[in-house]
C-alpha cells in the first residue's frame, strides 16, 4: 500500500521547498516485493527495491540528460501520485502458456522542478510480485517539444559484489559467449572475456549488456533488462566496481546523441526481476506484461513454425551461399557448390513434407552473395533476383503441391537504407510466390554509416519491418537485430530473433561452451524467443571439414532437449536431411515436439549449470520435457506431479547413453519407452554437456 500517498495536497506541495527527504513506498500485490521512492533535500529522485524485506537495490538515482537543456535530475518537488491496481489475464497469440496473468500496482509520479524552467517530469513504477518496472515520461508542456536525450542516468545500486552472467557492452553485436564472474571482475576489453565479432563496436571496459543475470551470495537471483524498447536506443550498463552500482548508458547515434524525442514521450521500462528461486526468473512474464497488447488486428496468419533449411550445410562448408565464386565468366557452371539450387530445395521440401515440417528456409537464393561480406556498401542485394539455378516460380508451385512453405531470406549485409527502400517490393515478391515468413539479417556495419545495430535508428527500423510485414501477413525472424524486449506481444508476427550467440558459432568459431544453453534462458531469452537453431545430430564437424577440431559442444540428446528449454515458436531442425535419415528414431522427437504451449512448468534451474522444463502443448494434451546440463555430469530427479492424477501415460525418453560425453562420445543416445503417472519420479542421468528429452502422451 501507498504509505504517504495523499500526504501532500497540491497547495501544500507548492510551498514545500523541502529541507528534508521525503519517502513513499508501494508493496507488490502480495507484498513479496516493495518499492520505495524518495526525494532528498536537493530534490533528487531515487528508488529502492526490497524482496521479502531484503534490500535488492539500495536507493538509486533516476534521471535523464538532455542536449542544450538542463537534465531532469534534481530540484524536483512532488506534484502528485496516482496509484492503481491491475489484475488481468490475457492470451498471447503464441507463447509459453495460454493465459498470462498481469498483476501489479502502479504508482505514477509527477514531479516538477522548483526553479525555472520548472518543467514537469513523470516516473511511472509498476510493482509486481516478481519485481518492478519503471519508465520516465516527458509530458507535453511549454518549453519541451522536440528534444534530444544525451544520456539516461538510471542507477542500480546493488548490495554487494554479486556473481554476474555477462557479455561485454557493445553497440553492434551481442553474439558473445557469456562470462561468469563477480561484477568487480568485469572487463570487456580482456581477451579472456571477449572475442572478436564482426562489426563489433567496443566502447568501455566496464560495460555489460542486458539482460544481465545476477546472483547474490545469499541466494537471490536478480535479472536486469528493459521492456517495450520503442523509439529509443538499447540500454547497456556500466559497472562501478567500488560501490557495486550499475549505471545506464544508451547506444548513441552517428553524432553521439542518444534519442530524439518529441513530448509527450516516454522511455522503455527498466525491469528488475527478483526471486530467491532461479526457476521464478524463467517463469516471470513481467517483461511481456509491460509491453502493449497486440497492434496486429488479424493474427490468423501467425503460426508456430518448425522448419528445415539450406543453411547448416553452408556454415559447415559443404555448400556456398554464393553462386559466382564457382562460376567462370561466360562459361557454363563448373562444379558449383551453390547450395540453393532448384533441385536441392526440392529435396528439402520433400523431406519437410514427409516429416510434417511447415517451412524450408533457403539462404543464398538471390544475387549479391558474391559481393556482400564486410564491404559496407549499398545495393548489394535487391531481394527479388534469384540466381539462375534457383527457379523460384517452380519451387513455389512445388512447395504448394507438397503443403510446405518456403521461408524467405533477406540478408541486408547491414545496408539498411537499401532494405528500407526495397521493402514493399521485396514483400510483394514474397506474396507473389506464396511466401509468408522471412528471416532478415544485418551482418556487418550499418548503413546509414555511423548508426549502430542497437541505436534508436535501427530500433525504429526493426519495428517498421515488423509493422509493415504484418500488413502483408508476413512473419519475421531477425538476425543481428537489437535484442528483444517483449515486443512480440505487440507485434506477434515478429515471432523470433537471434540477437545472441546461436548455433552457427559452433560451425566456424571456438563455439558455444556446454554451459551456454543453460545461461541463454536467463539472459537473452528473457526478452523474447530466440532462433537458436538446435537439432545438430552430426556433432563432430570433421566429417564436413577433415581435420577440424571444433565441434558442437553438447551431446545429441541435449540437442533434442533444447527444443523445450530454449523457448521459441519458430524452431529449426538445423542439420541436413541426410544426417537425420541416419537417425530417424531420435529425429522422431523433433517431429513431435510442439512449438506453442498451453502450460510451462520450470522444474529445476540454475544459471550456468542446469535446467529442466516441462511444457504442455497448446494444440493437444501431450507434455514435453527438456533437461540439460553444463559440462558436468549430473543426476536429476523429476517428479511428474504436473500430470493429471489417475491418468496413465506413456513416456518416451531420449537419453544420453551410458558413457556419453559432449566431447568424447557425443552421439551416444538411447531411447526408452515406459509407463508413467503423476506419481512417477523420473531419475535422469545427464552426461557431461548432456541432456534428456521426453515426450509424454496419454494412454488411449
Ligand atoms: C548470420 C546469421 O545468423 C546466419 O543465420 C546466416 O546464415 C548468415 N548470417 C548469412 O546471412
Ligand atoms: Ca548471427
Amino acid at each position: 500500500m501507498l504509505v504517504r500517498k495523499w500526504l501532500f495536497s497540491l497547495g501544500g506541495l507548492l510551498l514545500a521547498v523541502s529541507s528534508f527527504a521525503q519517502q513513499w513506498q508501494m508493496n507488490s500485490p502480495t507484498a513479496v516485493t516493495r518499492m520505495e521512492f524518495s526525494l532528498d533535500e536537493r530534490g533528487i529522485p531515487r528508488y529502492a527495491l526490497y524482496y521479502k524485506e531484503k534490500p535488492v537495490i539500495y536507493p538509486s538515482e533516476l534521471g535523464v540528460s538532455l542536449k542544450d537543456a538542463p537534465a531532469f535530475s534534481r530540484g524536483f518537488q512532488m506534484v502528485s501520485i496516482d496509484s492503481s491496481y491491475t489484475d488481468e489475464t490475457w492470451q498471447p497469440v503464441l507463447g509459453e502458456e495460454k493465459n498470462i496473468r498481469n498483476r501489479y500496482k502502479e504508482m505514477k509520479i509527477t514531479l516538477r522542478e522548483q526553479l525555472a524552467p520548472a518543467r514537469s517530469f513523470n516516473i511511472i513504477f509498476r510493482v509486481f510480485d516478481d519485481g518492478i518496472g519503471f519508465r520516465y515520461g516527458f509530458p507535453k508542456q511549454a518549453g519541451l517539444d522536440d528534444f534530444i536525450v544525451t544520456e539516461e542516468n538510471t542507477a542500480f545500486r546493488l548490495t554487494a559484489d554479486h556473481k554476474a552472467f555477462w557479455i561485454p557492452g557493445d553497440y553492434d553485436t551481442n553474439e558473445f559467449p557469456y562470462n561468469t564472474t563477480r561484477l568487480s571482475e568485469v572487463d570487456a576489453s580482456d581477451p579472456r572475456f571477449t572475442q572478436h565479432i564482426h562489426a563489433m563496436t567496443f566502447y568501455a571496459k566496464n560495460a555489460v549488456q542486458t539482460p544481465l543475470m545476477l546472483k547474490t551470495d545469499d541466494g537471490l537471483y536478480i535479472n536486469i533488462h528493459e521492456a517495450a524498447l520503442v523509439n529509443y536506443p538499447a540500454m547497456q550498463l556500466l559497472v562501478n566496481k567500488k560501490d557495486h552500482a550499475l549505471q545506464s548508458t544508451l547506444v548513441p547515434d552517428a553524432l553521439g546523441n542518444k534519442a530524439y524525442l518529441q513530448a509527450p514521450a516516454q522511455t522503455p521500462w527498466r525491469t528488475i526481476i527478483v526471486s530467491d528461486q532461479a526457476k521464478d526468473i524463467l517463469a516471470s512474464r513481467m517483461i511481456l506484461n509491460l509491453n502493449e497488447p497486440s497492434a496486429v488486428k488479424n493474427t490468423s496468419f501467425i503460426k508456430p513454425v518448425k522448419y528445415l533449411g539450406i543453411w547448416w550445410e553452408m556454415h559447415v562448408g559443404k555448400s556456398t551461399w554464393d553462386l559466382a565464386a564457382t562460376q567462370v565468366a561466360g562459361e557454363k557452371l563448373k562444379e558449383s557448390k551453390h547450395g540453393a539450387t532448384t533441385e536441392r530445395t526440392k529435396f528439402y521440401l520433400d523431406f519437410a513434407a514427409k516429416h510434417g515440417f511447415q517451412g524450408v528456409l533457403v539462404e543464398g537464393w538471390n544475387t549479391g552473395w558474391e559481393d556482400w561480406f564486410g564491404k559496407w556498401k549499398e545495393d548489394v542485394f535487391d531481394f527479388v533476383t534469384p540466381y539462375p539455378d534457383y527457379d523460384i516460380a517452380e519451387l513455389s508451385r512445388y512447395a504448394k503441391e507438397k503443403g510446405v512453405e518456403l521461408i524467405m531470406h533477406h540478408e541486408t549485409s547491414g545496408a539498411v537504407t537499401s532494405y528500407d527502400r526495397r521493402l514493399d517490393t521485396a514483400f510483394r515478391f514474397m506474396k507473389q510466390y506464396g511466401i509468408n515468413a522471412v528471416k532478415t539479417g544485418y551482418v556487418g556495419k550499418v548503413i546509414p554509416r555511423g548508426e549502430h545495430h542497437d541505436g534508436q535508428w535501427m530500433v525504429n527500423h526493426i519495428k517498421r519491418v515488423a509493422e509493415k510485414a504484418a500488413t502483408y501477413g508476413i512473419m519475421v525472424n531477425s538476425h543481428e537485430s537489437v535484442r528483444p524486449t517483449g515486443l512480440h506481444r505487440t507485434y506477434p508476427n515478429y515471432i523470433a530473433a537471434e540477437a545472441a550467440r546461436g548455433m552457427e558459432y559452433n560451425a566456424w568459431s571456438s563455439g558455444n561452451p556446454p554451459e551456454h544453453e543453460t545461461i541463454l534462458p536467463f539472459t537473452r531469452i528473457m526478452g523474447g524467443p530466440m532462433d537458436y537453431t538446435p537439432g545438430i545430430f552430426r556433432i563432430k564437424l570433421d566429417y564436413w571439414q577433415p581435420g577440424k577440431k571444433e565441434q558442437v559442444q553438447t551431446t545429441l540428446a541435449k540437442q533434442l532437449a533444447l527444443y523445450v528449454t530454449l523457448y521459441s515458436p519458430l524452431q529449426m531442425a538445423a542439420d541436413l536431411p541426410e544426417v537425420y535419415e541416419e537417425k530417424m528414431d531420435a529425429f522422431q522427437f523433433i517431429k513431435e515436439v510442439s512449438a506453442d504451449w498451453d502450460t510451462t512448468v520450470i522444474l529445476a534451474a540454475e544459471p550456468g549449470e542446469y535446467l529442466a522444463i516441462a511444457r504442455k502443448e497448446k494444440a493437444g494434451k501431450d507434455w514435453f520435457i527438456g533437461a540439460i546440463s553444463d559440462e558436468q555430469k549430473r543426476e536429476m530427479s523429476i517428479p511428474l506431479t504436473f500430470l493429471e492424477k489417475g491418468k496413465k501415460y506413456t513416456a518416451v525418453l531420449y537419453k544420453d547413453a551410458p558413457g556419453a560425453h559432449w566431447k568424447d562420445n557425443p552421439e551416444a543416445y538411447s531411447i526408452e519407452k515406459r509407463k508413467v503417472t503423476a506419481r512417477t519420479e523420473l531419475k535422469l542421468t545427464l552426461a557431461a554437456g548432456g541432456g534428456c528429452a521426453i515426450h509424454i502422451s496419454e494412454e488411449e
